[in-house]
């Protein structure tokens, strides 16, 4: 077992100027299952690569336990790669498969299929080991590529998007499979995807990327609670955080006909740096419907408190409903999402008086996107 930190890791690509990726500083604790997230070309598979020894580093430095590997061929830092189109032998077995890069680094035949045998167990692929991989499901398929990295135990799992040839409903399950496997190993893994759910479920630690640049790294719980900018505000979280640029007023912002109290420190912040607006962020499960708060002041007495949203759609999923709707802020249109009680849901057409709930709201910076409130 083993860390592994990036150490201001740059690489720049040849004929490119600017950064793949910048700078990127990154401390992944022993037996840590740590999620890179972002964007399509934000970097993610570049960072992995780097620490595989697949790509160049051009700057900084890449650490294994005490072991500086910035330099060091693949084959002398004792990682396990799994990748997206898992790369498997067609012609060869299971069995095969799973054991190559044993066979290839010497080990005994006995000691191979041991280790094989081991590993079909833990992934419950005993029954086919002597098939060919043409005649395995997706499913099966990724658990073989998951076998052939678990049997070289290395000191670290890399895996890049390796879910995505599955269907919905199976990529759901197989990555409860290979977190709790994870967790039964405690081998340090860095686990690359693009959906935010995933890398939310599985994480212990999420690190976002965009363009290059690492945005903030977390608990799955304390990003979505305080996601440090506005841009992990909108990426975290499904259906995505409500984000409006509001007017600041005396003790609070203008939400519509109501005044949200807000932090004096937000406040502050924001008019230290000549900003006569904050974009507040609100998630949909934290608005109140208007007829149920009482905490928010009402500006005027005949216009209902809070922000009238159109309805425009209704998402039923049972338990919950989700209406998408439109409200006038500040002179524009803004798109809101609210959750609503999934067995009263309100009718198209009809308009919805909203307050946010004051201790749930986040405040960002409109100029410079970065988190003002605690
Ligand atoms: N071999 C390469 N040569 C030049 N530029 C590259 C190369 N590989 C990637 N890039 C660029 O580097 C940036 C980061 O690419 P990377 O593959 O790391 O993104 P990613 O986050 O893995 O995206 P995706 O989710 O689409 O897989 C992109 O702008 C991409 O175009
Ligand atoms: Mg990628």
């Amino acid at each position: 077992m083993a860390t592994v930190s990036f150490d201001k890791a740059t690489r720049v690509y040849p004929g490119s100027t600017k950064p793949a990726v910048d700078q990127l500083e990154l401390d992944v604790a022993d037996g840590e299952f740590l999620v890179l997230v972002g964007p399509s070309g934000c970097g993610k598979s570049t960072s992995l690569r780097m620490l595989a020894g697949l790509e160049d580093v051009n700057g900084g430095a890449i650490r294994i336990g005490e072991r500086d590997v910035t330099h060091l061929p693949p084959k002398d830092r004792d990682i396990a790669m799994v990748f997206q189109n898992y790369a498997l032998y067609p012609h060869m077995s299971v069995a095969d498969n799973m054991g190559f890069a044993l066979k290839i680094a010497g080990v005994n035949k006995a000691e191979i299929r041991k280790k094989v045998e081991e590993a079909a167990k833990i992934l419950d692929l005993s029954e086919y080991l002597d098939r060919k991989p043409k005649a395995l499901s997706g499913g099966q398929r990724q658990r073989v590529a998951m076998g052939r990295a678990i049997v070289r135990e290395p000191q670290v799992f890399l895996m890049d998007e390796p879910l995505s040839n599955l269907d919905a409903k199976l990529r759901v399950s197989t990555r409860t499979q290979i977190a709790s496997l994870q967790r039964r190993l405690g081998i340090t893994t860095v686990y690359v995807t693009h959906d935010q759910v995933e890398a939310m479920t599985m994480g212990d630690r999420v690190a976002v990327l965009k363009d290059g640049l690492l945005q903030q790294v977390d608990s799955p719980r304390n990003m979505y609670d305080r996601p440090a900018n506005l841009f992990v505000a909108g990426f975290i979280g499904s259906p995505a955080m409500n984000l409006v640029e509001v007017p600041i007023t005396d003790g609070g912002v203008k939400f519509g006909n109501s005044v949200v109290p807000v932090s004096r420190e937000a406040l502050s912040a924001a008019t230290e740096k000549g900003d006569k607006t904050v974009t507040v962020g609100v998630r949909p499960e934290h608005f109140d419907l208007a007829a149920e708060a009482d905490s928010a002041k009402t500006l005027s007495k005949d216009a209902p408190a809070g922000l009238a949203v159109t309805v425009n759609v209704v998402e039923e999923l049972g338990a919950d409903g989700f209406v998408y709707g439109t409200a006038e802020v500040g002179g524009e249109t803004k798109e809101l999402v609210v959750r609503v009680n999934g067995r009263a849901v309100p009718d198209k057409g009809t308009k919805l008086h909203v307050v946010p709930r004051p201790d749930e709201l986040h405040v960002f910076s409109s100029s410079t996107g970065e988190r003002l409130s605690n």
